[in-house]
């Protein structure tokens, strides 16, 4: 009877493996960790039963995500790509940030933020020598019952004109378009940058590969990106859409939300709402941000 039944503890047939991996947390002290680790392994192997996977596709597998982790450099994040374009990103901000009372949604950080940009005046040009055709950007900072908030920060970073990021362009290159802006006593913002425009995320490695595999296209529809935040209140990390930007409907990472459409109005050369003279045409964008209180500290 002993003999059998450390037999029964020890083997482990195709069902009777996920209980016994699962078993092996029994001295893990961090019941989060355990939770979580539980449920991976009880989804990890459903997924191998579901679609049988043969040892050809396990290893292709390995090798995918060994690839994954070798694209990742300081300034490339691959992991965070895979996370975006298979959907998580998306899924874990939407369960951790849910929009309520009309505060600002979030959406995906993607994979091109620099900590660090340099803090410049109100009505800034943040896109000096940027591609694109200038925009515009003005506003305020709301709390969640729309009472301005002075010294909020918006810290802003976008791609140029063609849809191109600094962090793409070489080291040589260092930070452009990008900038942190704090609102005034009436809690407004007010900056100039460019319209942005449509872009492929990142395709010279594996997840471009993945995704070309699926039979998807790259797109991201043009976006600015910038994280909202002010003492006392939750930070927000999220983008304004332009509104007549292709791809809306099927963005790549599936960041896209109707509340952060905005419209660019376009404008023919002359003054510019900062009061400059503009020798070219111009677009004009306004959209408020509403920030959620922050949680009690426990
Ligand atoms: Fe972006």
């Amino acid at each position: 009877m002993w003999a059998s039944e450390d037999k029964a503890m020890r083997e482990f047939d195709e069902k009777s493996i996920t209980q016994a991996v699962i078993e092996r947390l029994s001295d893990c002290k961090d019941a989060r960790f355990k939770r979580v680790m539980t449920s991976l392994v009880t989804h990890l192997h459903d997924f191998v039963r579901d679609v049988q996977l043969t040892e050809e596709e396990w290893m292709n597998a390995i090798q995918f995500l060994t690839a994954v982790g070798q694209a990742c450099t300081p300034k490339r994040q691959e992991f965070i790509l895979l996370s975006d374009t298979l959907g998580v990103s998306v899924l874990v901000i939407t369960l951790n940030h849910r929009a309520v009372n009309a505060t600002t949604e979030s959406t995906v950080m993607g994979p091109f933020y620099w900590e660090g940009a340099p803090e410049r005046p109100l009505g800034a040009n943040l896109a000096e020598g940027v591609k694109g055709e200038p925009a515009f950007y003005s506003g305020r900072v709301l709390d969640a019952d729309g009472k301005p908030i002075k010294g909020a920060t918006l810290d802003i970073w976008s791609g140029d004109g063609e849809g191109a990021y600094d962090m793409q362009m070489g080291d040589e290159v260092g930070m452009r378009a990008r900038g942190k802006i704090r609102t005034d006593e009436q809690g407004r913002y007010w900056f100039r940058s460019i319209r942005p425009t449509y872009y492929p995320v990142p395709t010279d490695g594996p997840v471009g590969a993945m995704l070309r595999k699926m039979g998807r296209h790259p797109n991201r529809p043009g976006h600015i990106h910038m994280i909202v935040s002010a003492p006392g209140h939750e930070p927000i990390t999220t983008h304004l859409f332009v509104a007549d930007s292709p791809y809306l409907d099927s963005d790549a990472v599936f960041g896209m939300k109707e509340s952060l459409v905005a419209k660019f109005n376009k404008h023919p050369a002359g003054k510019a709402p900062t009061g400059e003279n503009m020798d070219v045409q111009f677009y004009t964008v306004e959209y408020d941000f509403k920030l959620r209180r922050a949680a009690k500290a426990a």
